[in-house]
């Protein structure tokens, strides 16, 4: 069952995400301003149906997806939490909010009834009295992120008063030293194992009374505390209401239950964007060849500040120990009988000290840096899969999604590229072997020197390092799938790679504040490095069988991932656009573009949108961190593709 589940959401996502969808949601950035099941065709590139719910056949092959799958694939994301009442993962933060515990226990104020035998769980007054605590400092500052209209004269003013402020305050010495109210490190929250959901949420009914489901939630959710972003609960109840309207089959929404839509995304969004702020610095998941030199160079344009911007784009932080270890240096050693090279940390974990995230939190206040990318993994699960902790308590997280089957194959490229390269530079003899190994190499072969990259990297980035040492092919679709997808439905933002630029942008403008893209930006071109080094690795991949093997390897569990990384893109744009038709900006006087030159200060005026430090508290007065910039160049024209070259598969 699982198995049919998988590939038909394959289906979907090809259609619905990299495919045909890219145009199908491009169409529905320019316009967006008419009803929600018209919205609904668009954004989920949905086939023709004959009005009972079902496809009307013929020409559904390649058109995209129907209703029925679309239902299913919401169904599925709505049972993604289990994988926290199973135990598979015993640090969601987001799941163990009390706030968010009951809503779930309450299946989302589906199917009441149900809730209201002996497992029926009412809110407790501890939970009751901690959400109504409303921290001032809070309060005061996310007053001036209230929703403006788009073009606010006066905000744009305003910015451009705090950045001329950013400027002269960068100027002095850097304000790191000053007291922070905030302890260094917080105490780790202790969480117990939740008790099961009454029923799986899948198996709820669609509202009877849409407009009033809608209310109801939004009372809930004006009871969360402001610290956190909940991009869980925001997903779910996306789908929800969805599933509500697919479920109206033909029947469009009246203007009561468009206008409570609308109403509950703009809070949604509202709701992100004030727990954004709150925690003011975002933790990016660089799964390697998958845009995130790009992302990290965005974050550069948009005024972030990190350990140390260069042209490598890398963007980590060097006591955070995520290196990347792509290739096992004794595997290289046994088949070529020559020593290892370059990224050959495949087998050394972190040391036990490495900071988890309160301490990677407590680096980054104390440095006044706003980004940085984890290369390598999450923290947490060195021992146990289940101990791994995705940053959300004090990170906005975000990961960029590629197609994994062509992120494989470019890895392997890139590989290729390097290593006939850094081979040649240890010697002769090392040179030779590399056309005696690597060149043309079979399945076996990389499996064995490039593990985790050649069997399901996005879910071991995912799982933390027990999982990302696990050995090839131990990965399945029953623990680290559901595990995985949790992690990918707890992360911020969640961008698919192959969408159209109109629908990442998006994501990206309302998400973090962002007005710069990675699509803006266009980095290490495998074809540039190509002709750099003068070699082509195409030749040199695994033959036909054997790269037909690799990829269908990534299928199961990274496969089935990507699906619903694009079903979340999918869910998280009508969310967004909603609040963008409603009026809502991310903050007063975003610029319209990317600023038009990329350099020194090119992006003061953004200082990270909506990643302004803790609360906010730098807005204004960004340190000085923003050293080893690039010399000022003029920006290209945006690049049509931001990946680095298509897959050669
Ligand atoms: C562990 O710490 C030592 C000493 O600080 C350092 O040399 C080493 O690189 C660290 N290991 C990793 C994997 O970063
Ligand atoms: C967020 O606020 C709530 C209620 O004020 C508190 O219990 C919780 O520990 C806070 N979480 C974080 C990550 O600061
Ligand atoms: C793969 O290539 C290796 C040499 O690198 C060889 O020893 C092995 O037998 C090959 N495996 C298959 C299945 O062809």
């Amino acid at each position: 069952m699982l198995r049919t589940a998988v590939v038909a959401l394959l289906v979907f996502c090809r259609h619905g995400a990299a495919g045909d969808g890219s145009r199908v949601l491009e169409n529905a950035a320019v316009t967006g301003a008419d009803g929600l099941s018209a919205k609904l065709e668009r954004v989920f590139n949905l086939i023709a149906t004959s009005g009972d719910g079902s496809s009307s056949g013929g020409a559904a092959a390649g058109s995209g997806a129907s209703r029925s799958e679309l239902r299913d694939a919401l169904g599925l994301l709505l049972d993604v939490v289990e994988a926290h009442y199973s135990g598979l993962l015993r640090r969601m933060h987001e799941l163990h909010d009390p706030e968010v515990a009951a809503l779930l226990q309450e299946r989302l104020l589906l199917q009441p009834s149900a809730a209201s035998g002996t497992e029926g769980v009412s809110r407790s007054l501890a939970a009751a009295s901690i959400s109504s605590e409303a921290s001032p400092s809070q309060t005061s500052f996310t007053a001036g992120f209230q929703p403006a209209p788009p073009h606010d004269a006066s905000g744009t003013a305003r910015v451009e008063a705090r950045a001329g402020l950013a400027r002269r305050l960068a100027k002095r010495r850097n304000r790191d030293a000053e007291a922070d109210p905030e302890p260094v490190l917080e105490p780790e929250p202790t969480y117990r194992q939740p008790k099961p959901l009454p029923g799986r949420l899948s198996a709820t009914s669609s509202p009877a009374n849409l407009a009033g489901w809608c209310a109801e939630l939004g009372d809930r959710l004006a009871a969360l505390p402001a610290n956190m972003s909940y991009p869980i609960l925001r997903r779910l109840v996306a789908a929800v209401v969805v599933r509500a309207a697919l479920d109206k089959g033909a029947v469009a929404l009246t203007a009561a239950e468009e206008a409570a839509v609308r109403k509950l995304f703009v809070q949604l969004y509202e709701v992100h964007r004030r727990g954004a702020v709150h925690k003011g610095m975002m933790d990016y998941m660089h799964v390697s060849k998958s845009g995130g030199t790009s992302w990290c160079h965005a974050a550069q344009l948009n005024g972030c500040t990190t350990q140390r911007f260069d042209k490598y784009h890398v963007c980590g932080v060097k006591a955070f120990e995520d290196k990347v270890r792509w290739v096992d240096g004794a595997a290289h050693e046994r088949i070529t009988g020559h020593e290892p090279t370059r990224w050959s940390l495949h087998g050394t974990l972190r040391n036990a000290t490495s900071p988890g995230c309160s301490a990677r939190a407590a680096m980054m206040r104390a440095n006044g840096w706003t980004y940085y990318s984890n290369e390598y993994t999450l923290t947490g699960g060195a021992a146990a899969m289940e101990d791994v902790e995705l940053c959300s308590r004090h990170f906005v997280t975000a990961i960029l999604f590629r197609d994994p089957v062509a992120r494989l194959a470019s890895h392997l490229r890139f590989l290729l590229l390097h290593y006939s390269r850094f081979m040649k530079e240890q010697g002769e003899a090392q040179g030779a072997a590399f056309y005696k190994t690597y060149a043309n190499a079979n399945a076996s072969f990389w499996h064995a020197v490039a593990p985790a990259v050649t069997d399901n990297y996005f879910a071991r980035t995912l799982l933390g390092e027990a999982v990302w040492h696990a050995p090839v092919g131990s990965l399945s679709p029953a623990r680290h799938l559901p595990a995985a997808r949790l992690v990918l439905l707890g992360t911020d933002l969640v961008v698919p790679l192959e969408v159209a630029p109109a629908v990442s942008s998006l994501l990206l403008r309302w998400g973090a504040g962002w007005p710069a893209s990675f699509t803006d930006v266009h980095d290490k071109n495998i074809a540039e490095l190509q002709a750099h080094f003068a070699f082509d690795p195409r030749p040199y991949l695994p033959g036909e069988p054997d790269m037909r093997r690799l990829s269908d390897d990534q299928l199961p569990v990274d496969g089935a991932l990507y699906s619903l990384a694009g079903l979340i893109g999918q869910l998280d744009y009508l969310v967004y656009s909603e609040a963008a038709a409603a009026g809502v900006v991310p903050w007063e006087g975003i610029p319209d573009q990317p600023p038009p030159e990329d350099g020194p200060g090119a992006g003061d005026s953004v200082e990270c949108g909506l990643l302004r430090g803790p609360a906010g508290r730098w807005a204004g007065s960004l340190p000085q961190h923003r050293s080893r910039r690039l010399p000022f160049v003029r920006r290209r024209p945006p690049a049509s593709t931001p990946a680095e070259g298509t897959s050669s598969v």
